[in-house]
């Protein structure tokens, strides 16, 4: 039995909950997540986005415990990616809706994806559409995030429907956020934002002064994952007005790779260094962190400091990984340097030191390299860039 969960007066979940995924495109969804999709009871019955493609029986029974799905007069897809829209062809198939409504971007993407016989009607920025006694409002959030992404807005009830937007991968029996320790909130929609939006900064900060330049009454956000914001919806949209800034704080993450522990004797004397100045150090060793607890602790850091051992004249493969997903992310306003310790040629340290430059990280020195194992000396000279990369984020924070 799978019941449809109230919002509002008019407004149900009827989404579904993945316990079990701990996978999305490389970020580790510890806690699983939600697929969340919305029923609007107007005079004309509207439907909010839907499901992944296995969880559309679920779907189909929370509406149910709410009224006949053949009663669906509209879809609305924010987001065509396929965790909102895989059971979308077999929904508009068995309910025959009177329209179907994406943005410009979307209707094209739906079709490519699923071969729709169906027309998906474009809409633009701020069009408004009927639900009869109920009126919803489209507003682009462009790469928020994938090119097609929108909001939709109920005015009659003061929701905001933001797809990906102001989301987590968190399962939970509990649909609200006032249910959810503030702690986990934090902790999952920043995880989420550092793994999914972060490249997408700019356009954030855009939407967010556009959403409040429109003056909308907003008394609930419901995303597409994890809870729905009825009581810290002003919260989320503060934390996403800093975390689009990425202000850095006197915080350095150090990220390495070792194959014989002389990396990390390095980096042991680099962390001490930055501490030894008042700077925060996170210090994660890709053997036993993931990539996305990296990007979570990146988000308001200043600095970040990556080392790896030479492996066949490269870096090693966990340290290729890192370094591939850090760079799609973006991640701004970062300090650092390279360092790696190699046996013969020693090529880890100058690679890790050119994708950083690449990554527009402010290089404070050349690499730090060493052959073999680190003397006294050597893991003095560690120290010492440390306090000076530290000496360096004050600087700069002022
Ligand atoms: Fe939740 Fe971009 O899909």
């Amino acid at each position: 039995m799978q019941n449809a969960v109230r919002v509002s007066k008019n407004v149900y979940w009827v989404g579904a909950i993945d316990w079990n995924v701990r996978n999305f495109h490389g970020y580790q969804t510890r806690r699983g997540t939600t697929y969340n999709a919305y029923l609007i009871l107007g005079e004309k019955v509207g439907l909010i986005d839907a499901v992944k493609a296995p969880f559309k029986e679920e779907m189909l029974a929370r509406i149910r415990s709410v009224i006949d799905p053949q009663r669906i007069d509209i879809i609305v897809s924010n987001h065509a990616e396929m965790d909102h829209t895989g059971c979308l062809p077999d929904i508009i198939r068995e309910t025959n809706p009177q329209a179907i409504y994406a943005s410009a971007m979307g209707a094209k993407v739906l079709h490519e994806i699923y071969s729709l016989d169906r027309e998906i009607i474009p809409v633009k920025d701020e069009d408004t559409i009927s639900l009869g006694n109920f009126n919803l409002t489209f507003l682009e959030a462009r790469m928020l995030h994938w090119p097609d992404s929108m909001f939709t807005y109920l005015e009659e009830e003061n929701i905001l429907f933001s797809q990906d937007a102001f989301g987590m991968h968190y399962a939970s029996s509990e649909r609200f956020d006032s249910s959810i320790p503030q702690d986990i909130l934090e902790y999952e929609a920043a995880t989420y934002y550092a793994n999914i939006l972060l490249p997408y900064s700019p356009l954030v900060a855009k939407l967010l002064q556009k959403v409040g330049s429109l003056g909308l009454t907003i008394k609930a956000i419901a995303p597409d994952h994890g809870p729905i914001w009825r009581k810290n919806h002003q919260w989320i949209i503060e934390k996403y007005k800093n975390w689009a800034e990425q202000k850095p704080r006197a915080k350095a993450v150090i990220v390495y790779g070792s194959m014989w522990h002389n990396t990390e004797k390095m980096a042991r004397s680099i962390a001490e260094g930055l501490s030894s100045e008042g700077i925060e150090v996170k210090f994660m060793c890709m053997d036993c962190c993931h990539r996305s607890d990296i990007m979570y602790e990146l988000l308001d850091a200043a600095a970040v400091v990556i080392g790896s051992s030479t492996l066949n004249n490269n870096i090693l493969p966990q340290m290729a990984d890192i370094m591939t997903y850090m760079k799609g992310l973006k991640p701004k306003n970062l300090k650092g340097f390279a360092f790696g310790s190699y046996g013969w040629s020693g090529e880890a340290a100058d690679h890790i030191h050119g994708t950083m430059k690449d990554m527009g990280i402010e290089m404070i020195s050349e690499p730090l390299k060493v052959k073999n194992a680190p003397t006294d000396d050597v893991l003095k000279a560690c120290y010492e860039r440390g306090q000076a990369l530290a000496q360096s984020i004050h600087a700069a924070l002022g």
